[in-house]
């Protein structure tokens, strides 16, 4: 199993990112050969400040680390040390076509009514992604539900080049998409999902909020009167109650009906304090060791060095193969 998968180093690790994602990062690295990088190429996609990103991204590496990444057994590194993503992509570009490109949703949500003044590469984001896991043959992606349409197109590229040059460059990756967590959705509207880009902190918990900001925010979610049902069929209409019953579930590690037979016909006087204590036990330890870590730029620069070294090392088959493929006299 070569699992691969990124974050975009840009704001605060959230619990979205957490609980849809990570988690499953720190469980694949069991049986997995797994590479899990800060997609900060991806993130120049919208503007950024220089100094910024630079801070965010060790910062975002310390959050990994402390979430329990474990850089001796994963290999964990930021898209910028190893060239081949760069390079990939635009090999990539002549196989990935518009119109697959214009049926990219997160394009649409993030370039809004400003398409003719959004950036190239915001455009050109979901052919970076592909080259980022077919660089390393990956087999296994763990993302939350919003990348699935990112890794079919990586799959529709993998299948089109391999078609189109006659060969078996690429593997083609499969999303691995946790089953209760998803989809974690905004504290504050069920509709739209847990985000960084949300305007409004108090719609996200973030690894570095303290306990008392994480009560507070569990404390003003928003919610209805009803008390919580036996079953979650009841929560179908109730975004935001349903939203609260699985993040429990996944914080706890059990299916979201063990929640319901648990909470069944209370309100959510009795269910928020529950919910507070148990985010607060989960994530305490993590923003402790979060906030050790952080500020050894030494040691978080270390580690995303040699990250980059083995990286590159394991991209550079599958890169030379691609070169070889289109008949690129390249010298790789
Ligand atoms: P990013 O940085 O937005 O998010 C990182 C991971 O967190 C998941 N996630 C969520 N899961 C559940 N509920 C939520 N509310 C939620 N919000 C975020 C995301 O699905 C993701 O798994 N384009 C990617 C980064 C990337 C990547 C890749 C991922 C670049 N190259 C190659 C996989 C493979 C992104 O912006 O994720």
């Amino acid at each position: 199993m070569r699992v691969v998968s990124g974050i975009q180093p840009t704001g605060n690790l959230h619990l979205g990112n957490y609980l849809g994602a990570i988690v499953n990062w720190v469980k694949m690295q069991e049986d997995g050969d797994c590479f899990f990088f800060l997609a900060d190429l991806h993130a120049i996609s919208l503007p950024t400040n220089a100094a910024e990103l630079s801070a965010s991204t060790r910062e975002m590496a310390a959050a990994l680390i402390a979430s329990g990444v474990d850089p001796d057994r994963s290999t964990l590194f930021n898209q910028a040390r190893v060239p081949a993503h760069a390079e990939l992509q635009w090999l990539l570009s002549g196989t990935a076509r518009m119109g697959w490109l214009n049926r990219m949703t997160q394009f649409k949500e993030k370039s809004g009514k400003n398409k003719e003044g959004s950036s190239i590469a915001l455009y050109a984001y979901p052919v970076l992604q592909a080259a980022d896991v077919l660089l390393y043959r990956a087999t296994h992606v763990p993302v939350g539900e919003d990348q699935k349409q990112h890794l079919e197109l990586a799959r529709d590229i993998a299948e089109k080049f391999n078609t189109d040059t006659n060969t078996e460059t690429f593997v083609l990756p499969e999303p691995y998409i946790g089953k209760t967590a998803a989809r974690i959705m905004s504290l504050r509207d069920g509709s739209a999902k847990m985000s960084k880009s949300d305007p409004s902190d108090m719609s996200r918990i973030n690894l570095s909020d303290d306990s008392d900001l994480i009560a507070k925010k569990v404390r003003k979610a928003r919610t209805d009167p009803e008390p919580l049902p036996e079953t979650m069929e009841g929560l179908a209409e109730r975004p935001e109650a349903r939203n609260l019953v699985t993040i429990y579930a996944a914080l706890a590690n059990v299916p979201t009906a063990d929640v319901l037979s648990e909470f069944a016909g209370k309100g959510f006087g009795d269910f928020k304090p529950a919910l507070a204590d148990l985010t607060v036990a989960v994530l305490e330890p993590v923003s402790a060791r979060f906030n050790e870590l952080k500020d050894d730029t030494t040691a978080l620069d270390a580690i995303l060095e040699a990250g980059g070294e083995k990286a590159a090392a394991a991209a550079a088959p599958a890169l030379s193969d691609t070169y070889r493929a289109l008949g690129l006299l390249s010298g790789r």
